[in-house]
């Protein structure tokens, strides 16, 4: 099989994004290009993303990001292999937007359409950047989802445990915005907990301990909003340490439940070759340097993809898109957008 080029199309939350990859034929990949353009500023005032912002913004910007990313890579329509986008799951109004102009551009070029899973594309960035082999243990941590999943092939996952409330990325930015920090939540809790004590209040580690890989985040949270309330009103030292103690927990129940995973990837008899982090919460460096000691615990490494490949772009959904081209796969003009789209 020769090489392939993929355009990918990003647009399931408040990044509108389009890159360029390349699949080699013995595997491996390369970013030829990666354009994203975030709608923080639009949604900032709000505390949070405002999905009928979000969408109008994809409608005004998606072509322009498109043209950017084909004119970085010096690459012509004529010349992909294929065609993807986000089907979601995500916001419908963006994947809405995403998804038919990838649609557009398949039926006019005559290229394979492929719709991605968002989660999915997450799931395997990591082969893109570290050449991970299957099996592997994924631990994807995003604003919308948290979860551990054993990845033993594209398409084959298996979900071990996951949160049965908050996603540890809506905790970062929960509590961001009731510590009074701007939006996106989590890089700012990170920055304010390197000034902080994260000794100082003492907070709650839910199910930790349980065999079950699971989280549950909304104890914490409320702690932490309880223990703001009776210091209020809150000196900027006060921010610091909250966020360093919040972080210290946060850090606590992903290495606990890692733990957890590992132990049940061995039961059922899958021996994986990384510890792979994925999804925005992965450019959390306090979450990384954890995750490093408790992959070599584990006999395994961790893999994780550089900050801006956590976060949500258009090098992943091209990628993933790829992925499946290469196997042979690739989706009709009817295929919906999906708002919920498990893994
Ligand atoms: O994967 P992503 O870009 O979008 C979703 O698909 O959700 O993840 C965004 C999430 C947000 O909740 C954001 O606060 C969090 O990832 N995040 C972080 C950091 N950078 C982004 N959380 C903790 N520490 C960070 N440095
Ligand atoms: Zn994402």
């Amino acid at each position: 099989m020769s090489d392939l080029l993929l355009l990918g199309i990003e647009t399931t939350c408040d990044e509108t994004a389009a890159a360029v990859v390349r699949r080699r034929a013995d595997g491996s990949g390369e970013i030829v290009s990666n354009v994203v353009l975030s709608q923080i500023d639009e949604h900032a005032a709000y505390g949070g993303v405002v999905p009928e912002i979000a969408a109008r913004a994809h409608v005004e910007v998606t072509d322009r990001v498109i043209d950017e990313a084909l004119k970085a890579a010096g690459i012509e329509l004529r010349q992909l292999d294929g065609i993807a986008a986000a089907g979601g799951p995500g916001l419908i109004g963006g994947v809405i937007v995403g998804l038919t102009t990838a649609k557009a551009l398949a039926l006019a070029t005559g290229k394979p359409l492929i719709a991605v899973n968002h989660l999915e594309a997450h799931a395997l960035t990591a082969r893109l950047t570290d050449g991970v082999g299957f099996p592997y243990l994924l631990l994807l941590v995003s604003g919308g989802h948290t979860q551990l999943v054993c990845v033993s092939g594209v398409g084959a996952y298996r979900r071990l445990g996951g949160t049965i409330d908050d996603a540890i990325g809506e905790a970062f930015d929960k509590t961001a915005k009731m510590l009074g920090l701007p939006y996106p939540g989590g890089p700012e809790v990170e920055k304010a907990a390197e000034r902080g004590d994260a000794t100082r209040f003492a907070l709650p580690r839910p199910l930790m301990g349980r065999h079950e890989p699971d989280f549950s985040l909304s104890g914490l949270k409320t702690a932490v909003r309880l223990e703001a309330l009776k210091i209020a009103p809150l000196s900027e030292q006060d921010v610091c340490d909250l966020c360093a103690s919040f972080q210290a927990a946060i850090v606590d129940i992903v290495a606990d439940r890692v733990r957890a995973a590992m132990r049940v990837m061995r039961e059922i008899g899958q021996k994986p070759t990384a510890l792979v982090l994925a999804g925005g919460v992965g450019a959390n460096q306090a979450v990384r340097r954890m995750l490093h000691k408790v992959a070599a615990e584990g006999g395994t490494r961790l893999a994780v993809p550089p900050p801006a490949l956590c976060t949500d772009n258009g090098a992943m959904i091209a990628w993933a898109g790829a992925e499946r081209l290469a196997l042979g796969e690739r989706d009709g003009l009817d295929i919906p957008p999906r708002a919920r789209w498990p893994l």
